[in-house]
Protein backbone atom coordinates (compact mmCIF):
# COMPACT_ATOMS: atom_id res chain seq x y z
CA UNK A 1 0.00 0.00 0.00
CA UNK A 2 0.90 3.48 -0.80
CA UNK A 3 -0.59 6.44 0.56
CA UNK A 4 0.41 10.21 -0.03
CA UNK A 5 0.80 12.35 2.29
CA UNK A 6 0.51 16.53 2.18
CA UNK A 7 2.74 18.54 4.65
CA UNK A 8 4.03 22.30 4.26
CA UNK A 9 3.12 22.43 0.16
CA UNK A 10 4.86 19.02 -0.37
CA UNK A 11 3.75 15.83 -0.86
CA UNK A 12 5.41 12.89 0.68
CA UNK A 13 4.21 9.25 0.50
CA UNK A 14 4.28 6.24 2.89
CA UNK A 15 4.20 2.82 1.93
CA UNK A 16 3.59 0.07 3.98
CA UNK A 17 4.26 -3.42 2.75
CA UNK A 18 2.79 -6.42 5.24
CA UNK A 19 4.25 -9.92 5.31
CA UNK A 20 0.68 -11.63 6.33
CA UNK A 21 2.18 -14.82 7.04
CA UNK A 22 5.60 -14.15 8.95
CA UNK A 23 5.80 -14.28 12.87
CA UNK A 24 6.14 -10.75 12.95
CA UNK A 25 2.87 -9.38 14.25
CA UNK A 26 1.41 -6.74 11.74
CA UNK A 27 0.89 -3.61 14.32
CA UNK A 28 5.00 -4.18 14.55
CA UNK A 29 5.80 -4.41 11.08
CA UNK A 30 3.33 -1.55 10.64
CA UNK A 31 5.68 0.61 13.18
CA UNK A 32 8.48 -0.61 12.50
CA UNK A 33 7.87 1.05 8.93
CA UNK A 34 6.76 3.72 10.01
CA UNK A 35 10.02 4.32 12.30
CA UNK A 36 11.96 3.60 9.37
CA UNK A 37 10.54 6.40 7.18
CA UNK A 38 10.62 8.59 9.95
CA UNK A 39 14.22 7.93 10.41
CA UNK A 40 15.31 8.56 6.78
CA UNK A 41 13.26 11.61 6.68
CA UNK A 42 10.64 10.40 4.54
CA UNK A 43 8.27 11.43 7.11
CA UNK A 44 9.65 14.63 8.31
CA UNK A 45 8.98 16.03 12.14
CA UNK A 46 5.47 17.88 12.68
CA UNK A 47 4.32 15.73 9.43
CA UNK A 48 0.48 14.53 10.13
CA UNK A 49 0.01 10.84 10.06
CA UNK A 50 -2.94 9.02 8.82
CA UNK A 51 -6.24 8.31 11.18
CA UNK A 52 -6.25 5.39 12.56
CA UNK A 53 -9.30 4.49 10.01
CA UNK A 54 -7.87 6.09 7.30
CA UNK A 55 -4.43 3.28 7.48
CA UNK A 56 -6.32 0.58 8.70
CA UNK A 57 -8.48 0.59 5.49
CA UNK A 58 -5.75 1.46 3.39
CA UNK A 59 -3.49 -1.38 4.43
CA UNK A 60 -6.01 -4.03 4.75
CA UNK A 61 -6.32 -4.26 9.00
CA UNK A 62 -8.23 -4.08 11.77
CA UNK A 63 -8.39 -0.54 13.27
CA UNK A 64 -7.01 -2.17 16.73
CA UNK A 65 -4.01 -3.21 14.61
CA UNK A 66 -3.11 0.27 13.52
CA UNK A 67 -4.25 1.29 16.95
CA UNK A 68 -0.84 -0.43 18.67
CA UNK A 69 1.26 0.00 15.80
CA UNK A 70 0.79 3.78 17.02
CA UNK A 71 0.64 3.22 20.66
CA UNK A 72 4.28 1.68 20.20
CA UNK A 73 5.44 4.51 18.16
CA UNK A 74 4.02 6.89 20.90
CA UNK A 75 5.65 5.18 23.82
CA UNK A 76 9.49 5.35 21.33
CA UNK A 77 8.82 8.75 21.67
CA UNK A 78 8.40 8.99 17.49
CA UNK A 79 4.98 9.91 16.95
CA UNK A 80 2.48 12.41 19.34
CA UNK A 81 -1.11 12.40 19.23
CA UNK A 82 -3.47 15.18 20.13
CA UNK A 83 -6.86 14.69 20.88
CA UNK A 84 -9.02 16.34 18.41
CA UNK A 85 -5.99 17.39 16.06
CA UNK A 86 -4.06 14.02 15.15
CA UNK A 87 -1.21 12.24 15.09
CA UNK A 88 2.18 13.60 14.28
CA UNK A 89 5.35 13.31 13.97
CA UNK A 90 7.36 14.14 17.24
CA UNK A 91 10.04 16.52 17.83
CA UNK A 92 11.80 13.66 19.68
CA UNK A 93 12.27 12.05 16.37
CA UNK A 94 14.94 14.97 15.28
CA UNK A 95 16.86 14.47 18.22
CA UNK A 96 19.99 12.00 17.83
CA UNK A 97 21.37 11.23 21.48
CA UNK A 98 25.38 10.86 21.06
CA UNK A 99 28.29 9.99 23.51
CA UNK A 100 31.07 12.68 23.46
CA UNK A 101 32.62 10.66 26.15
CA UNK A 102 32.70 7.72 23.76
CA UNK A 103 36.17 8.83 22.78
CA UNK A 104 37.55 9.05 26.38
CA UNK A 105 37.98 13.07 25.92
CA UNK A 106 34.62 14.33 27.86
CA UNK A 107 34.74 17.07 30.20
CA UNK A 108 32.20 16.57 33.03
CA UNK A 109 29.48 19.53 31.42
CA UNK A 110 30.02 17.99 27.97
CA UNK A 111 28.80 15.21 29.59
CA UNK A 112 25.81 16.23 31.81
CA UNK A 113 24.57 17.74 28.57
CA UNK A 114 25.17 14.01 26.85
CA UNK A 115 23.32 12.85 29.96
CA UNK A 116 20.26 15.32 29.82
CA UNK A 117 19.74 15.30 25.93
CA UNK A 118 19.84 10.81 26.24
CA UNK A 119 16.14 11.08 27.21
CA UNK A 120 14.85 13.56 24.79
CA UNK A 121 15.60 11.25 21.67
CA UNK A 122 12.92 9.03 19.96
CA UNK A 123 13.84 5.60 20.55
CA UNK A 124 16.18 5.91 23.24
CA UNK A 125 15.64 4.51 26.62
CA UNK A 126 17.68 6.02 29.69
CA UNK A 127 19.98 4.41 32.54
CA UNK A 128 22.00 7.07 32.20
CA UNK A 129 20.17 10.16 34.08
CA UNK A 130 19.82 10.09 38.25
CA UNK A 131 16.32 11.58 37.54
CA UNK A 132 12.61 10.65 38.79
CA UNK A 133 9.85 9.25 36.93
CA UNK A 134 8.04 12.29 35.33
CA UNK A 135 4.89 9.72 35.40
CA UNK A 136 4.95 9.98 39.18
CA UNK A 137 4.67 13.48 39.80
CA UNK A 138 1.37 14.19 41.35
CA UNK A 139 -0.26 16.58 38.66
CA UNK A 140 -3.37 17.03 40.15
CA UNK A 141 -1.97 17.41 43.77
CA UNK A 142 0.67 19.85 42.36
CA UNK A 143 -1.89 22.05 39.94
CA UNK A 144 -4.39 22.48 43.29
CA UNK A 145 -1.70 23.57 45.21
CA UNK A 146 -0.88 26.09 42.69
CA UNK A 147 -4.27 27.33 42.20
CA UNK A 148 -4.80 27.34 45.94
CA UNK A 149 -2.60 30.91 45.43
CA UNK A 150 -4.49 32.05 42.87
CA UNK A 151 -6.14 35.00 45.02
CA UNK A 152 -2.67 36.28 45.60
CA UNK A 153 -0.91 36.04 42.32
CA UNK A 154 -0.91 39.47 42.27
CA UNK A 155 1.75 39.91 45.47
CA UNK A 156 3.42 36.86 44.17
CA UNK A 157 4.27 38.19 40.68
CA UNK A 158 6.59 40.76 42.30
CA UNK A 159 10.36 40.03 43.68
CA UNK A 160 10.18 38.03 46.62
CA UNK A 161 12.99 37.73 49.99
CA UNK A 162 16.16 36.49 48.32
CA UNK A 163 16.44 34.44 51.45
CA UNK A 164 13.18 32.84 49.97
CA UNK A 165 9.63 32.93 50.78
CA UNK A 166 8.85 33.36 54.26
CA UNK A 167 5.73 30.47 54.13
CA UNK A 168 8.12 28.29 52.19
CA UNK A 169 10.59 28.37 54.58
CA UNK A 170 8.25 27.93 57.70
CA UNK A 171 7.67 24.33 55.46
CA UNK A 172 10.97 23.59 54.84
CA UNK A 173 11.91 23.61 58.42
CA UNK A 174 9.24 20.85 59.21
CA UNK A 175 10.05 18.98 56.36
CA UNK A 176 13.84 19.08 57.03
CA UNK A 177 12.69 18.29 60.84
CA UNK A 178 11.41 14.75 59.00
CA UNK A 179 13.85 14.07 58.06
CA UNK A 180 16.23 14.51 61.82
CA UNK A 181 17.55 17.76 61.27
CA UNK A 182 15.83 20.56 63.12
CA UNK A 183 16.34 24.11 61.59
CA UNK A 184 14.20 27.27 62.06
CA UNK A 185 12.90 29.10 59.15
CA UNK A 186 15.53 32.22 59.50
CA UNK A 187 18.67 29.71 59.34
CA UNK A 188 17.09 28.50 55.94
CA UNK A 189 17.95 29.87 52.24
CA UNK A 190 15.60 28.61 49.58
CA UNK A 191 17.62 27.93 46.47
CA UNK A 192 17.66 26.75 42.56
CA UNK A 193 17.98 23.21 43.63
CA UNK A 194 21.38 21.33 45.28
CA UNK A 195 23.28 22.60 42.44
CA UNK A 196 22.98 26.63 43.20
CA UNK A 197 23.17 25.63 47.00
CA UNK A 198 26.20 23.57 46.31
CA UNK A 199 27.98 26.30 44.02
CA UNK A 200 26.83 29.43 46.72
CA UNK A 201 28.53 27.16 49.65
CA UNK A 202 31.75 26.51 47.62
CA UNK A 203 31.99 30.31 46.78
CA UNK A 204 31.48 31.13 50.47
CA UNK A 205 34.44 28.88 51.58
CA UNK A 206 36.97 28.61 49.02
CA UNK A 207 38.96 30.78 46.53
CA UNK A 208 40.04 29.85 43.37
CA UNK A 209 43.32 27.32 43.77
CA UNK A 210 42.22 26.04 47.33
CA UNK A 211 41.88 22.55 48.40
CA UNK A 212 38.99 20.97 48.80
CA UNK A 213 38.15 17.26 49.40
CA UNK A 214 35.99 15.23 47.49
CA UNK A 215 34.82 11.20 47.17
CA UNK A 216 35.97 9.21 43.99
CA UNK A 217 33.98 8.65 42.55
CA UNK A 218 31.98 12.08 42.80
CA UNK A 219 28.75 13.19 41.32
CA UNK A 220 29.85 14.38 37.77
CA UNK A 221 28.02 17.88 38.51
CA UNK A 222 30.08 18.89 41.55
CA UNK A 223 33.38 17.94 39.34
CA UNK A 224 32.21 20.62 36.67
CA UNK A 225 31.55 23.39 39.35
CA UNK A 226 35.12 23.05 41.31
CA UNK A 227 36.58 23.31 37.38
CA UNK A 228 34.58 25.87 37.25
CA UNK A 229 35.56 27.61 40.38
CA UNK A 230 39.18 26.82 40.26
CA UNK A 231 39.59 24.62 43.41
CA UNK A 232 41.57 21.80 43.68
CA UNK A 233 40.28 18.16 44.27
CA UNK A 234 42.06 16.04 46.45
CA UNK A 235 40.56 13.08 45.94
CA UNK A 236 39.14 10.10 48.48
CA UNK A 237 38.29 7.10 47.98
CA UNK A 238 34.54 5.57 49.07
CA UNK A 239 33.80 2.40 50.48
CA UNK A 240 30.62 0.70 51.64
CA UNK A 241 30.99 2.07 55.07
CA UNK A 242 31.32 5.80 53.84
CA UNK A 243 35.01 7.61 52.85
CA UNK A 244 37.98 6.34 53.58
CA UNK A 245 38.95 8.01 57.01
CA UNK A 246 42.07 6.96 56.94
CA UNK A 247 42.53 9.19 53.74
CA UNK A 248 40.88 12.15 54.80
CA UNK A 249 43.03 12.33 58.20
CA UNK A 250 46.13 11.97 55.70
CA UNK A 251 45.14 14.23 52.97
CA UNK A 252 44.28 16.92 56.24
CA UNK A 253 47.34 16.63 57.55
CA UNK A 254 49.12 17.44 54.19
CA UNK A 255 46.65 19.98 52.65
CA UNK A 256 44.94 22.91 53.67
CA UNK A 257 41.45 21.82 53.19
CA UNK A 258 38.70 24.35 53.18
CA UNK A 259 35.80 21.46 53.00
CA UNK A 260 34.89 17.88 51.73
CA UNK A 261 31.77 18.03 49.42
CA UNK A 262 29.81 14.29 49.94
CA UNK A 263 26.71 12.94 49.07
CA UNK A 264 26.70 10.71 52.57
CA UNK A 265 23.44 9.38 51.83
CA UNK A 266 22.65 7.24 48.63
CA UNK A 267 25.36 8.43 46.99
CA UNK A 268 25.50 9.30 42.98
CA UNK A 269 26.87 7.31 41.21
CA UNK A 270 27.81 4.43 43.61
CA UNK A 271 24.55 4.66 45.92
CA UNK A 272 26.04 4.19 48.69
CA UNK A 273 25.00 5.17 52.49
CA UNK A 274 27.62 6.24 55.13
CA UNK A 275 27.46 4.51 58.52
CA UNK A 276 26.41 6.54 61.67
CA UNK A 277 29.65 5.75 63.21
CA UNK A 278 31.41 6.68 59.82
CA UNK A 279 29.72 10.06 60.28
CA UNK A 280 30.81 11.05 63.70
CA UNK A 281 34.01 9.92 62.96
CA UNK A 282 33.99 12.55 59.96
CA UNK A 283 32.99 15.14 62.07
CA UNK A 284 35.35 14.71 64.93
CA UNK A 285 38.18 15.06 61.57
CA UNK A 286 36.69 17.80 60.20
CA UNK A 287 36.76 19.90 63.81
CA UNK A 288 40.77 18.12 64.25
CA UNK A 289 41.69 19.79 60.91
CA UNK A 290 39.16 22.63 60.96
CA UNK A 291 37.87 22.26 57.35
CA UNK A 292 33.92 22.53 56.57
CA UNK A 293 31.85 20.01 54.87
CA UNK A 294 28.85 20.67 52.00
CA UNK A 295 26.47 17.90 52.85
CA UNK A 296 24.49 16.81 49.59
CA UNK A 297 21.36 15.06 50.78
CA UNK A 298 19.50 14.75 47.64
CA UNK A 299 18.36 11.46 48.22
CA UNK A 300 18.28 11.17 51.68
CA UNK A 301 14.11 10.84 51.32
CA UNK A 302 14.52 7.94 48.84
CA UNK A 303 14.97 4.73 51.42
CA UNK A 304 13.69 1.57 50.46
CA UNK A 305 15.09 -0.47 53.20
CA UNK A 306 15.59 0.97 56.54
CA UNK A 307 15.77 4.40 57.55
CA UNK A 308 19.19 6.09 56.66
CA UNK A 309 21.23 7.48 59.59
CA UNK A 310 20.28 11.42 60.01
CA UNK A 311 22.36 14.16 58.01
CA UNK A 312 25.29 15.02 59.26
CA UNK A 313 24.33 18.42 60.02
CA UNK A 314 21.96 17.07 62.49
CA UNK A 315 25.18 15.45 64.26
CA UNK A 316 27.34 19.18 63.89
CA UNK A 317 28.22 20.24 67.38
CA UNK A 318 30.74 23.11 66.07
CA UNK A 319 28.43 24.53 63.16
CA UNK A 320 30.88 23.27 60.00
CA UNK A 321 28.26 22.02 58.20
CA UNK A 322 26.34 23.14 55.54
CA UNK A 323 23.64 20.58 54.02
CA UNK A 324 21.87 21.36 51.19
CA UNK A 325 18.53 19.37 49.66
CA UNK A 326 16.11 19.79 46.91
CA UNK A 327 12.77 18.17 45.40
CA UNK A 328 14.52 17.12 41.84
CA UNK A 329 14.38 13.37 42.74
CA UNK A 330 11.41 13.42 44.94
CA UNK A 331 8.88 15.61 42.90
CA UNK A 332 10.73 17.30 39.89
CA UNK A 333 14.00 18.77 38.84
CA UNK A 334 12.06 20.94 36.60
CA UNK A 335 11.46 22.94 39.50
CA UNK A 336 14.11 23.93 40.62
CA UNK A 337 13.43 24.35 44.83
CA UNK A 338 15.98 23.71 47.08
CA UNK A 339 17.00 24.96 50.37
CA UNK A 340 20.76 25.84 52.31
CA UNK A 341 21.36 25.29 55.88
CA UNK A 342 24.47 26.79 56.67
CA UNK A 343 25.40 27.47 60.09
CA UNK A 344 24.31 30.98 61.15
CA UNK A 345 27.92 32.82 60.67
CA UNK A 346 27.71 32.18 56.56
CA UNK A 347 23.83 33.00 56.26
CA UNK A 348 24.44 36.86 55.12
CA UNK A 349 27.45 35.95 53.02
CA UNK A 350 25.58 33.22 51.07
CA UNK A 351 22.51 35.87 50.83
CA UNK A 352 25.13 38.32 49.25
CA UNK A 353 26.28 35.73 46.88
CA UNK A 354 22.64 34.54 45.90
CA UNK A 355 21.16 38.31 45.42
CA UNK A 356 24.43 38.87 43.02
CA UNK A 357 23.62 35.48 41.17
CA UNK A 358 19.95 35.98 40.49
CA UNK A 359 18.35 37.39 42.88
CA UNK A 360 15.92 34.47 43.79
CA UNK A 361 13.46 31.75 43.12
CA UNK A 362 10.49 32.66 41.33
CA UNK A 363 7.99 33.27 43.92
CA UNK A 364 4.78 31.86 42.31
CA UNK A 365 6.58 28.45 42.13
CA UNK A 366 7.96 29.13 45.44
CA UNK A 367 4.09 29.67 47.28
CA UNK A 368 3.01 26.42 45.24
CA UNK A 369 5.33 24.26 46.73
CA UNK A 370 4.74 25.81 50.66
CA UNK A 371 1.32 25.32 49.65
CA UNK A 372 1.86 21.30 48.45
CA UNK A 373 4.05 20.41 51.79
CA UNK A 374 1.76 22.50 53.92
CA UNK A 375 -1.03 19.98 53.08
CA UNK A 376 0.15 17.19 53.48
CA UNK A 377 0.85 16.26 50.36
CA UNK A 378 4.86 15.37 49.94
CA UNK A 379 4.01 12.78 52.61
CA UNK A 380 1.74 11.36 50.58
CA UNK A 381 3.29 11.32 47.29
CA UNK A 382 6.31 9.39 48.77
CA UNK A 383 4.26 7.08 50.45
CA UNK A 384 3.37 6.32 46.57
CA UNK A 385 6.12 6.55 45.10
CA UNK A 386 9.15 4.36 47.52
CA UNK A 387 7.16 1.17 46.59
CA UNK A 388 7.64 2.00 43.11
CA UNK A 389 11.47 2.55 43.16
CA UNK A 390 11.70 -0.40 45.80
CA UNK A 391 10.43 -2.40 42.84
CA UNK A 392 12.57 -1.50 39.94
CA UNK A 393 15.37 -1.23 42.28
CA UNK A 394 14.74 -4.60 43.25
CA UNK A 395 14.35 -5.73 39.32
CA UNK A 396 17.73 -4.02 38.68
CA UNK A 397 19.41 -6.25 40.83
CA UNK A 398 17.47 -9.40 40.03
CA UNK A 399 18.35 -8.81 36.18
CA UNK A 400 21.74 -7.99 36.62
CA UNK A 401 22.34 -10.80 39.02
CA UNK A 402 20.52 -13.26 36.21
CA UNK A 403 22.22 -11.32 33.19
CA UNK A 404 26.01 -10.32 33.84
CA UNK A 405 29.01 -12.31 33.07
CA UNK A 406 30.93 -13.66 35.84
CA UNK A 407 33.20 -11.41 37.51
CA UNK A 408 30.62 -7.86 37.35
CA UNK A 409 30.19 -6.67 40.78
CA UNK A 410 27.84 -4.18 40.98
CA UNK A 411 26.29 -1.98 44.42
CA UNK A 412 23.53 -3.00 46.35
CA UNK A 413 21.37 0.54 46.81
CA UNK A 414 19.54 0.67 49.58
CA UNK A 415 17.83 3.68 48.27
CA UNK A 416 18.64 6.70 45.69
CA UNK A 417 18.62 5.88 41.57
CA UNK A 418 21.76 4.79 41.46
CA UNK A 419 23.25 1.41 41.08
CA UNK A 420 27.43 1.16 40.40
CA UNK A 421 28.61 -1.56 38.00
CA UNK A 422 32.73 -2.59 38.68
CA UNK A 423 34.04 -5.02 35.62
CA UNK A 424 36.72 -7.57 36.18
CA UNK A 425 39.14 -5.25 33.85
CA UNK A 426 39.35 -2.59 32.27
CA UNK A 427 37.21 -2.84 29.13
CA UNK A 428 36.75 0.34 26.91
CA UNK A 429 34.06 1.65 29.06
CA UNK A 430 33.38 4.76 26.70
CA UNK A 431 32.67 1.83 23.92
CA UNK A 432 29.96 0.16 26.15
CA UNK A 433 27.91 2.98 26.16
CA UNK A 434 28.06 3.75 22.80
CA UNK A 435 27.16 0.29 21.86
CA UNK A 436 24.12 0.11 23.89
CA UNK A 437 22.88 3.61 22.34
CA UNK A 438 23.14 1.83 19.32
CA UNK A 439 20.26 -0.68 20.69
CA UNK A 440 18.46 2.32 22.11
CA UNK A 441 20.14 2.24 25.68
CA UNK A 442 21.63 5.19 27.28
CA UNK A 443 24.34 4.18 30.21
CA UNK A 444 26.79 6.79 31.82
CA UNK A 445 30.24 5.56 31.36
CA UNK A 446 32.29 5.15 34.87
CA UNK A 447 35.18 7.49 33.79
CA UNK A 448 33.00 10.75 33.94
CA UNK A 449 32.85 10.14 38.07
CA UNK A 450 36.30 10.35 38.67
CA UNK A 451 38.89 13.33 38.64
CA UNK A 452 41.45 11.21 36.96
CA UNK A 453 40.48 8.37 34.20
CA UNK A 454 40.26 5.20 36.46
CA UNK A 455 36.42 4.69 35.48
CA UNK A 456 37.12 2.28 32.71
CA UNK A 457 36.03 -0.39 34.62
CA UNK A 458 32.72 0.93 35.56
CA UNK A 459 29.22 2.16 34.49
CA UNK A 460 26.35 3.60 35.79
CA UNK A 461 22.80 2.62 36.10
CA UNK A 462 19.99 4.09 37.42
CA UNK A 463 16.72 2.96 37.50
CA UNK A 464 14.60 5.37 38.61
CA UNK A 465 12.73 6.78 35.14
CA UNK A 466 12.09 3.07 33.90
CA UNK A 467 9.33 0.57 34.23
CA UNK A 468 10.44 -2.82 35.66
CA UNK A 469 9.95 -4.99 32.05
CA UNK A 470 12.09 -2.31 30.63
CA UNK A 471 14.83 -2.43 33.56
CA UNK A 472 14.57 -5.88 32.73
CA UNK A 473 15.02 -5.71 29.62
CA UNK A 474 17.69 -2.88 28.99
CA UNK A 475 19.63 -5.08 31.52
CA UNK A 476 20.05 -7.93 28.52
CA UNK A 477 21.50 -5.35 26.07
CA UNK A 478 23.67 -4.08 28.25
CA UNK A 479 24.78 -7.31 29.41
CA UNK A 480 24.83 -8.51 26.45
CA UNK A 481 27.08 -5.59 25.63
CA UNK A 482 29.36 -6.18 28.37
CA UNK A 483 30.00 -9.88 27.41
CA UNK A 484 31.46 -9.20 23.76
CA UNK A 485 33.78 -6.21 25.11
CA UNK A 486 34.87 -8.53 28.19
CA UNK A 487 35.49 -10.80 25.11
CA UNK A 488 38.09 -8.58 23.04
CA UNK A 489 39.90 -7.67 26.25
CA UNK A 490 43.55 -8.88 28.37
CA UNK A 491 42.84 -11.11 31.34
CA UNK A 492 41.30 -10.71 34.78
CA UNK A 493 43.31 -8.23 37.09
CA UNK A 494 43.82 -10.02 40.64
CA UNK A 495 40.28 -9.33 42.92
CA UNK A 496 42.52 -6.86 45.51
CA UNK A 497 42.73 -4.77 42.82
CA UNK A 498 38.66 -3.97 42.27
CA UNK A 499 37.16 -1.43 44.03
CA UNK A 500 36.11 -2.14 47.45
CA UNK A 501 32.43 -1.14 46.82
CA UNK A 502 30.09 -3.86 46.22
C1 LIG B 1 24.40 14.16 44.07
C2 LIG B 1 23.66 15.17 43.28
N1 LIG B 1 23.71 16.46 43.64
C3 LIG B 1 23.06 17.41 42.94
C4 LIG B 1 22.31 17.10 41.82
C5 LIG B 1 21.57 18.20 41.11
O1 LIG B 1 20.47 18.52 41.94
P1 LIG B 1 19.48 19.73 41.67
O2 LIG B 1 18.56 19.33 40.57
O3 LIG B 1 18.75 19.88 42.97
O4 LIG B 1 20.29 20.91 41.34
C6 LIG B 1 22.25 15.77 41.38
C7 LIG B 1 21.51 15.40 40.18
O5 LIG B 1 21.62 14.33 39.66
C8 LIG B 1 22.92 14.78 42.15
O6 LIG B 1 22.88 13.50 41.81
Amino acid sequence: MRMSIGYKGKVTSLEIVLDRNGSEPLYRQIAEQIRRAIVDGRLPVGVQLPTVRELATKVGVTRLTVQNAYAELQSGGWIESTVGRGTFVSARAAVRPRWSAANGAATPAGVIGDILQMGAGAGVLSFASAAPDPHLFPETEFWAAFESERQRLREASSYGPAQGDAWLRVELAAHLAERGLPATPEELLVVAGVTQGVMLAAQALARPGDSILVEQPAYVGFLHQLRTLGLQPVTVPVEKEGPRLDVVEQMARTHRIRFFYTVPTFQNPTGYCMSLSHRRQLLALAEQFDFSIIEDDLYGWLAYDEEPPIPLKALDRTERVLYVSSFSKTLAPGLRLGVLAPPPALRDRLLGLRIAADLGSPLLLQRALAAFLHRGEFRRHLRRILPVYRERRNALLAALARAMPPGVQWTKPQGGLCCWLTLPRPAPVGEIPRLALQQGWAVAPGSVFWTNPEGERNLRLCFGGLTVDQVRCGVEVVAQVVRQQLKLTAAPVSPEEWLPLV
